[in-house]
């Protein structure tokens, strides 16, 4: 071990200006505000309506505002990882685009596909980088446009899923604060449950293909619910108790936005209050990579400089796993 450890050092995200309601979508298909707010907690979700614009636009748009907030020049950064179910294209890699359209010719990068739980992983990856020595600015991003992958025809996929991105610049840390500990855990029997049937090597895009509508996601609900709400409350509850923290020591849980109720699972389960809840899933719905970044750039104001942070995801895969950070810095 160096003793080096990695901080977030600056937050920001960026949503398109879309706002696809849940009235809308009673005039869309068979639902109810009524029931997807009592089942899923969403009011309204962001949608990039332009059909030339992709990921990695939110991406860069998110990471373009970070860089500016934190008064980071392109070229000082030296990698990006960028974490996304839906990439602009299967290669090269989302984060390529983007360091490319920012001008980042120092930096390296790459993509890393873990559904949901992608930003989780790409963050305790980076965080790795800078332990070991080999970085000193890495921008991490979680970037989704759902909205190419979803059918809005089919009410119980259609309601969940958002657009937006959010990015955090990585640093190692001035003091005893930063990344503490990381969980990732996957279990390839979940892949039934959730996934998009086609368009990678296993079936290619075809005419048959588009007709059979396999280019968006497959997704059985409820098993995927049972499997969230267990998880993810185990995995948030183990990186408490290795890390010897009970609820009074916690200042926020920053979770996975795919539904209100499994978010309310895993907070009780690590035996906090609502208050302690970093809750934005009304505004935007399930944005996949996007959640997690989205929502602590939301509570950014109300974070202090060693406050206990869990994250907690879950995701297609199956993926689920948990972080455990030191808040590096006070409200500017
Ligand atoms: O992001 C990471 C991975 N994904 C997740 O974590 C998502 C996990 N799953 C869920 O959040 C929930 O399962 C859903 C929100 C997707 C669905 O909620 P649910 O409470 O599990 O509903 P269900 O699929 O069990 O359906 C219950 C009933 C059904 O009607 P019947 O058969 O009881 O008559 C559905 O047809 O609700 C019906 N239904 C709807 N009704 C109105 C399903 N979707 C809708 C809808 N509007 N949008």
């Amino acid at each position: 071990m160096s003793g080096i450890k990695a901080a977030i050092t600056g937050i920001h995200s960026w949503t398109p200006d879309y706002v696809l309601t849940n009235a809308e979508l009673e005039t869309i298909m068979d639902t109810t505000d009524e029931w997807i707010t009592t089942r899923t907690g969403i009011k309204e979700r962001r949608l990039l309506k332009d059909s030339d614009k992709a990921t990695s636009y939110l991406a860069t748009k998110a990471v373009e505002g970070l860089l500016e907030k934190t008064g980071t020049k392109p070229e000082e950064v030296e990698f990006l990882i960028l974490a996304t179910a839906t990439p602009d294209m299967l290669f090269p890699a989302t984060a390529n685009l983007v360091t490319g359209n920012l001008g980042m010719v120092n930096a390296g990068g790459y993509d890393i596909s873990a559904a949901c739980s992608g930003f989780l992983f790409a963050l305790t990856t980076a965080s790795k980088l800078i332990e070991a020595g080999m970085y000193k600015k890495i921008i991490v991003v979680g970037a989704d446009k759902m909205s190419s992958i979803v059918d809005l025809s089919d009410r119980t996929t259609g309601i969940i899923f958002g657009d937006g991105a959010g990015a955090v610049l990585l640093e190692p840390s001035q003091d005893e604060n930063g990344i503490i500990d990381c969980i990732m855990k996957s279990d390839g029997q979940g892949v039934k449950h959730l996934h998009q049937k086609a368009g990678g090597s296993l079936r290619p895009a075809t005419a048959e293909t588009v007709a059979r509508n396999e280019h968006k996601i497959y997704q059985e609900g409820q098993v995927v619910f049972k499997f969230a709400v267990t998880r993810m409350a185990d995995v948030a509850a183990e990186i408490m108790e290795r890390n010897h923290l009970t609820a009074d020591d916690i200042a926020f849980l920053a979770p996975h936005q795919a539904n209100k109720r499994i978010i309310d699972a895993t907070a009780a389960r690590m035996g906090i209050g609502p208050e302690k809840v970093m809750l934005n899933i009304h505004k935007y719905g399930n944005t996949t990579n996007g959640t997690i970044p989205i929502v602590m750039h939301e509570y950014e104001n109300r974070l202090k400089k060693g406050d206990n942070i869990i994250l907690a995801a879950f995701g297609g895969g199956f993926t689920w796993g948990a972080i455990y950070l030191k808040w590096s810095y006070d409200p500017k």
